[in-house]
């Protein structure tokens, strides 16, 4: 949920770690700060609301020299978000430094452990618990005392430490939450990403559960938690700089809207050979399952709702997609014979961690479909399918949820097909579908200026409704969720058949229903939920199949989309929801990248 940042080098470390947290703040952005080092000196800086704020003070402060330091952008769990609760934190006796992404459950254990001991605490976080804990175990050998300190831990940290004694030396360890290594020549780095220092090497090393890392400018030296010296692999990042920037774009939900056919493609590509289905990375017999189970959270949840109506419709195997967050505590019905999909971007969210734990501890198998590489989930699972997004920054996703589909249809093509529930002929089909949609997203981003008119029209709206049928209703889920979070319009997403049980009395006159009509062989009964919003008084704008020439009678607005089979219609569909979402937002002058209250990356529960 916090973005971290360390470096370690001779160049100044205020502005490197200033630019790092700049693109680290789409992890949070209540408040940030940073530590700099001068020889046996700490001096650090906070503020309270975005890192700007941060900036501004920090690069005025003429303490802040030094070549070593840390920085941390906050998402707020302990302690209201101001200059107080903001990282990092030091111990009462100024020795130490510390920034943390997690959350620490003993905390009031050990605080009141240390209170008694006479140590005083200034903040409400758990953070300030962890660096007076390290403080208190300190003898002088800090590498003994951080793994001390993480061994009395319960919860989830990833951490970046200074110590006013061992300058030039940045410290970093974890436990469920994430950090990468970045090694550069005569300094290095760490961050709770990658885009923390992507433009200074594409060098990088996961750190693991349990390891300290000891970092200097020439050298990183990683340890277990026995404190034993561990060698670990250097893994070369493939993408640059430029997929973590705006490019020219406003807003990097728009850049990331319009990625979405190079990311399909990407996605797809290197998975079809000589016209085959291929995933070198599933070596599973899908013969021995007799269920799929998807779990995930918000978007990916929603990604999930399709991916179970794609499984079921053409391998004709019993799968349900249920919330992580609900599925970790429900002592779920899951064996041997289940596969369990866990769908995340950024592969660290806390609650499908949980489930995906769970689930194995019932004996499932574990598939993930993921987008960060190396990532807490990627590693869990007993087979990992990346989805080639590249790095997305806007917190709504938007291509990351469109390459969980791509994957899917590729899983659940790939599947029928073992299966033996698609003839040769149907295979063929929809193989050469596959192959077209990246061109089919490409012409639905033709769409983007008549949507922006349509927002402009409709943007005023206080309550916006989202109606459709089975495939469309799963789409109908993500494009109200768009816009709730990033406009802060209320939206609800209804099955269209549902709406005449009880929501249908909060229709009146001018209220915006959103009606997804893309799903053929349910045309005419949405075209009949259309008639009964609009005798109601709604206004409807239509989203529905570019041959479709019925909708133009019923709908107010209508948006017409590149036509295909219909189980691909969902990634296609999606498209103008996303881009109407984002100019609604725009409109309005909402922060469209960092919508409130939200993060990108979900760590905690
Ligand atoms: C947050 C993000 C959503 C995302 C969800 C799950 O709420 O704002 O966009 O869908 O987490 O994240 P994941 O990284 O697991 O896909």
């Amino acid at each position: 949920m916090c973005g971290i940042i360390g470096f370690t080098g001779t160049g100044d470390a205020r502005g490197i770690i200033l630019d790092g947290l700049k693109r680290l703040e789409y992890r949070g952005y209540d408040s940030a700060g940073i530590a700099v080092q001068n020889g046996n000196e700490i001096n650090m800086v906070k503020a309270q609301g975005k890192v700007d704020n941060l900036i501004s003070i920090a690069e005025k402060n003429d303490k802040l020299i030094g070549t070593c330091g840390i920085g941390h952008t906050r998402w707020a769990t302990h302690g209201v978000p101001n200059d107080v609760n903001a990282h990092p934190h030091l111990s009462e006796d100024g020795k130490f430094a510390l920034v943390h992404n997690g959350i620490i459950e003993n905390q009031l254990e050990i605080k009141e452990r240390l209170i008694k001991k006479g140590m005083t605490f200034k903040s409400d976080t758990d953070t300030e618990v962890m660096v007076q804990l390290l403080s208190y175990n300190y003898d002088g050998d800090i590498k003994k005392a951080i793994l001390k300190t993480m061994s009395e831990i319960v919860g989830s940290f990833g951490i970046g430490v200074l110590c006013a004694d061992n300058p030039g030396i940045v410290y970093t360890a974890k436990v469920a939450s994430p950090i990468v290594i970045g090694l550069g020549v005569g300094e290095n780095y760490f961050g709770s990403d990658i885009t923390a220092f992507i433009n200074h090497t594409k060098n990088v090393i996961d750190l693991d559960d349990n390891e300290l890392a000891e970092v200097s400018k020439d050298k990183v030296t990683i340890y277990n938690y026995k404190g034993e010296e561990v060698k670990k692999s250097i893994r070369k990042v493939t993408w640059d700089i430029a997929a973590a920037e705006k490019s020219g774009y406003e807003h990097f939900m728009l850049k990331e809207i319009m990625e979405q056919p190079a990311a399909i493609k990407a996605t797809i590509e290197p998975r079809i050979k000589d016209d085959k289905i291929v995933f070198d990375e599933l070596n599973i017999d899908i013969k021995k399952f007799d269920r799929v189970l998807i779990t995930a959270c918000g978007s990916a949840y929603y990604a999930g709702c399709v991916g179970k109506n794609v499984i079921e419709k053409i391998c004709r195997l019993h799968t349900s997609a249920e919330v992580a967050s609900e599925l970790r505590y429900s002592d779920p019905m899951i064996d041997e014979k289940t596969l369990v999909i866990a769908v995340s971007q950024s592969g660290e969210t806390a609650d499908t961690i949980a489930a995906m734990k769970e689930a194995k501890s019932k004996g499932a198998v574990v598939l993930a479909i993921v987008n960060v590489v190396g990532s807490t989930i990627a590693k869990l699972a007993d087979y990992a399918i990346y989805t080639w997004a590249g790095p997305e920054i806007a917190v709504a996703t938007t291509k990351g949820y469109t390459t969980q589909i791509a994957v899917f249809y590729m899983f659940a093509i790939w599947a029928a097909k073992q299966l033996g529930k698609i003839d040769d002929k149907k295979y063929v089909e929809y193989i050469q579908d596959i192959k077209r949609l990246p061109e089919r997203a490409q012409r639905t981003l033709d769409l983007n200026t008549k949507v922006q008119k349509l927002a402009d029209k409709y943007f005023h709206n206080k309550s916006i409704f989202f109606i459709g049928r089975y495939f469309d209703y799963a789409v109908c889920l993500e494009g109200s969720l768009k816009l709730k979070e990033i406009s802060y319009i209320h939206s609800e997403a209804y099955a269209a058949g549902e709406l005449k049980h009880g929501t249908i009395a909060l229709i009146e006159e001018g209220r915006l229903v959103v009606a997804v009509c893309c799903y053929e062989p349910l045309l005419d009964k949405i075209i009949s939920n259309i008639q009964q919003v609009k005798a109601r008084g709604a206004e409807v704008l239509a989203l529905a199949m570019e041959d479709n020439k019925k909708i133009f009678k019923e709908a107010d607005d209508v948006l017409l989309v590149p036509k295909t089979d219909d189980i691909f219609m969902p990634i296609i569909e999606i498209i103008p929801l996303q881009l109407f979402a984002y100019y609604v937002a725009k409109n309005n002058k909402c922060d469209i990248d960092k919508p409130k209250n939200l993060a990108k990356s979900v760590t905690v529960e």
